[in-house]
């Protein structure tokens, strides 16, 4: 398989890979990314790289998922967060994506690290500005990254919880990192 060399090329991939209101929200990430990432002098081409690729194996069947999450140490009971570490493997193994970073803002864009770096929060930002679902998330990301990583934390842990499903141990950890970090 040939490797993809331009953003429209990875575009271009990824519309074959999933559904058409993945794509858009897809391409609204990668949009949102570039934006932070340039109001904080990060790197924005690669911010926008992640964004369009962070649910790059949203849809992948989950039988197909498991043996991959296993491998990686994913939560084997959370299917839901094998995505983004699932993404990033594939990425680099079959389609040649190399970029150490962007690769790890998709993995880490379902439940974080308690090390996220500010690409990675970039990305993990981004997504959830994306659903638009925090009011006020994507001024703060403009502003305040840091505040904006432990508000889409929150609200990320909050509906995990609201929802009564399980919750990814990393997804604890980050949290809590973040938390530590605020109170510096
Ligand atoms: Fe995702
Ligand atoms: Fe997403």
């Amino acid at each position: 398989m040939s490797t993809p060399s331009t953003f429209a090329d990875w575009e271009a991939l990824l519309r074959g890979r999933i559904s058409a209101s993945r794509f858009e929200h897809s391409l609204r990430a990668a949009r949102l990314a570039a934006e932070i990432a340039r109001a904080h002098d990060l790197p924005e081409e690669k911010a926008a790289l992640a964004g369009l690729l962070h649910d790059f194996a949203h849809e992948m069947p989950e039988a197909e998922m498991a043996p991959l999450a296993r491998e990686l140490g994913c939560d084997p009971d959370i299917p839901a967060v094998w995505h983004g570490p699932i993404a990033a493997l594939i990425l680099r193994r079959d389609y040649g994506l190399v970029a150490g970073d962007v690769l790890s803002a998709i993995a880490r864009h379902t439940v974080g690290a308690p090390d996220m770096t500010p690409l990675d929060e970039v990305v993990f930002v981004a997504d959830l500005v994306a659903h638009d679902i925090v009011p006020g998330l994507h001024e703060l990301a403009l502003r305040d990254l840091r505040g904006a990583t432990l508000a889409a934390s929150a609200a990320s842990v909050g509906d995990v919880l609201q929802r009564r499903r399980r919750i990814d141990l990393v997804a604890v950890r980050t949290w809590n990192a973040l938390l530590d970090r605020a109170m510096l």
